[in-house]
C-alpha cells in the first residue's frame, strides 16, 4: 500500500525527524532515539527505559517503527506506560491512526532513519534474523546503535559491523542486561580478583513461559531461524565469559522439535554443552516450557563450580526466586499472571519513588541507560572537535569502552556470534559437537573424530 511519507512521519508527530529526504548536518544536543521494532521487549523494557532517559534529559524525541500498525497502537494505549510517563509520547511509524491495519511496512524503518539527525541513536528490537540489515543501515546513515541481543547471527557480520562503526566513529552496544545485575558485577570482580580460583563445571537454565508459543514468536522463532538455545541460552554463556573472561571453544546442542499453535515448527526445548578454553564445561538448558501457572516470570539460574589451590569454589545465582512472595486477591490480566507470584524485583520495574509518574528501576533499565549514555558521552566529549580530530577522539573512546568489557560491543563480545553459529550448526545436525577456532580467521566446524 502506498501512503505519502509525510502523512506518516511528519506533521504533529515530527519527533526530531527532518522533513523530506536527507539529514541535518549537526548532531542535536539531545539525541533523537528511533526504536525499530515495537514488540514485547520494546513494551516491557526498552520504551519505558527510553522514556525515563527522556525525562532525565538524556535523550530527545522518540520514534518507534514496526512492521505494521497493531503493535504501535498497543504501545500507545499501554496503561502502565501512560501512568508511568504522563505527557510523554513517541511518534509511531506507520501512524496507527491512519495506516491500513492489514498493511505491512518492512522498509519504513529506512525512511525514518534517513530523516534522523546524524549521530543520533537507533535501538534495534526486531526479530534476531533482522538485526544485521537494520544495524548496518543505521550505521551507514551515521547513527549510533543499541541493539537487543544477539547482535547478529553470524560472526562475519559482527566483524563487519565492528569495522563500519569504528571507521565512522559510531558506537554499537549490545543489550545483555544480565551483565548489569549487581550479582553479576560482584561475581565478575571477585573472579577477576582471584577469589573463585578457576571455573571448572557449571550449569545454567533459562526457561520462558509456555504461553510464549502463542505469541509472535511462532512467526519467527522457527527451526530454520532460531531455537531456544540461540534465543535465550546466549544470556548465560555471555555471563560466564563476562565473569570469568574465558572463551567458549566447543558447542553441542540437542533440540526437541514441536509445533507452534500456527503449525510452524520450533526447537522448544534445548540442552546445550559449552566447553571453554581451559577445558571447563557448562551445561545450558533452555525452553519455552515454564508452566504458566508457576509463580515466576520464567525459571532461571546458574551454578558455577571452580577450584582454588586446594579447595572448591562456588557461585550460585538463584535468578528466578529472589526472595519475594506475593499472593493477590485475584490474578492480573496478562498471560502468565498468577494469584501467588514470585516477582523479580531486580530486572525491570516501574515503581512510585516520588516525583512525576513512576520510575524505571532494575538492571534492565541500567543496561539500557549505560549503552545510551556511552553513545551520548562519545558525542559530548568530541562536540568541540571536527574532522579527523573528532573521528580520532571518538575512536579512542570506542576502544576504551571495548576494553572495559562491561558493555557488550561487537569488538569485545563476538564470541557470542561464534557460539550462535556453532549452536545452529549443531542443533540442525542432531547435536554433533562443533568446534570454535579463534586466531586469524575465526570460524566453526564439526569436531573431527578418528575411528
Ligand atoms: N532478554 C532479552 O535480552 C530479550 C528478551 C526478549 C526479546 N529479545 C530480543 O528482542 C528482539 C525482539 O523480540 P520481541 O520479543 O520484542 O519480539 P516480537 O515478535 O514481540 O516483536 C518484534 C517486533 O519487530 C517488528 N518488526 C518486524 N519486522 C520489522 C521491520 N521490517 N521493520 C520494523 N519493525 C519490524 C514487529 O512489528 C514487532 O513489533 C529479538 O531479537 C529478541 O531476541 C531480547
Amino acid at each position: 500500500m502506498s501512503v505519502p511519507i509525510f502523512l506518516r512521519i511528519s506533521g504533529p508527530d515530527f519527533h526530531g525527524l527532518k522533513e523530506g529526504r536527507g539529514r541535518m548536518g549537526k548532531a542535536p544536543e539531545k539525541p533523537v532515539v528511533t526504536i525499530v521494532g515495537g514488540g514485547m521487549i520494546t513494551q516491557v523494557q526498552i520504551l519505558p527505559s527510553i522514556y525515563q532517559l527522556q525525562r532525565l534529559g538524556t535523550v530527545g524525541d522518540i520514534n518507534v517503527t514496526a512492521l505494521n500498525a497493531a503493535p504501535l497502537r498497543v504501545l500507545d494505549e499501554d496503561e502502565t506506560l501512560r501512568r508511568a510517563f504522563p505527557g510523554q509520547k513517541f511518534a509511531a511509524h506507520p501512524d496507527f491512526r491512519e495506516a491500513d491495519p492489514k498493511a505491512q511496512f518492512p522498509e519504513l524503518y529506512k525512511e525514518v532513519i534517513e530523516r534522523m539527525p546524524p549521530r543520533s541513536i537507533v535501538f534495534v528490537a526486531v526479530p534476531d534474523q533482522l538485526h544485521y540489515p537494520v544495524v548496518k543501515f543505521a550505521l551507514e546513515h551515521d547513527q549510533h546503535v543499541a541493539t537487543v541481543k544477539p547482535l547478529v547471527l553470524k560472526y562475519e557480520q559482527a566483524v563487519e559491523i565492528e569495522r563500519i562503526a569504528y571507521e565512522r566513529g559510531l558506537f554499537v552496544g549490545v543489550e545483555y542486561h544480565k551483565r548489569f545485575d549487581d550479582r553479576s558485577l560482584m561475581a565478575r570482580m571477585a573472579y577477576r580478583d582471584g577469589r573463585f580460583g578457576e571455573f571448572k563445571l557449571g550449569n545454567a537454565r533459562l526457561l520462558e513461559c509456555w504461553y510464549y508459543r502463542h505469541s509472535n514468536f511462532q512467526n519467527w522463532m522457527t527451526v530454520e531461524n532460531s531455537d531456544a538455545f540461540a534465543y535465550i541460552g546466549c544470556h548465560y554463556i555471555d555471563l560466564v565469559h563476562f565473569i570469568t573472561g574465558l572463551l567458549p571453544t566447543a558447542v553441542s546442542v540437542y533440540g526437541i522439535e514441536e509445533k507452534y499453535p500456527n503449525g510452524k515448527k520450533g526447537f522448544f526445548w534445548t540442552d546445550g554443552r559449552v566447553i571453554w578454553e581451559n577445558g571447563a564445561c557448562l551445561n545450558v538448558q533452555n525452553g519455552l516450557g515454564y508452566p504458566d501457572d508457576a509463580p515466576g516470570g520464567n525459571d532461571q539460574g546458574m551454578v558455577l563450580y571452580g577450584r582454588g589451590e586446594d579447595l572448591g569454589t562456588l557461585i550460585i545465582h538463584s535468578d528466578q526466586y529472589r526472595g519475594v512472595k506475593h499472593s493477590y486477591v485475584k490474578k492480573g490480566g496478562d498471560p502468565g499472571d498468577t494469584i501467588y507470584a514470585e516477582p523479580n524485583p531486580d530486572y525491570f520495574k516501574l515503581v512510585n519513588a516520588g516525583g512525576k509518574g513512576l520510575t524505571a528501576v532494575g538492571y534492565g533499565y541500567r543496561s539500557i541507560a549505560a549503552i545510551i549514555s556511552a553513545a551520548c558521552r562519545i558525542e559530548k566529549e568530541t562536540a568541540m572537535l571536527s574532522g579527523a580530530k573528532a573521528l580520532a577522539a571518538r575512536r579512542k573512546l570506542i576502544k576504551e569502552i571495548d576494553g572495559e568489557g562491561i558493555i557488550a560491543t561487537p569488538a569485545n563480545s563476538s564470541y557470542n556470534e561464534l557460539v550462535m553459529e556453532a549452536g545452529r550448526k549443531s542443533i540442525l545436525a542432531g547435536g554433533r559437537e562443533v568446534v570454535i577456532e579463534y586466531g586469524d580467521k575465526p570460524g566453526v566446524s564439526f569436531r573431527k573424530h578418528r575411528d
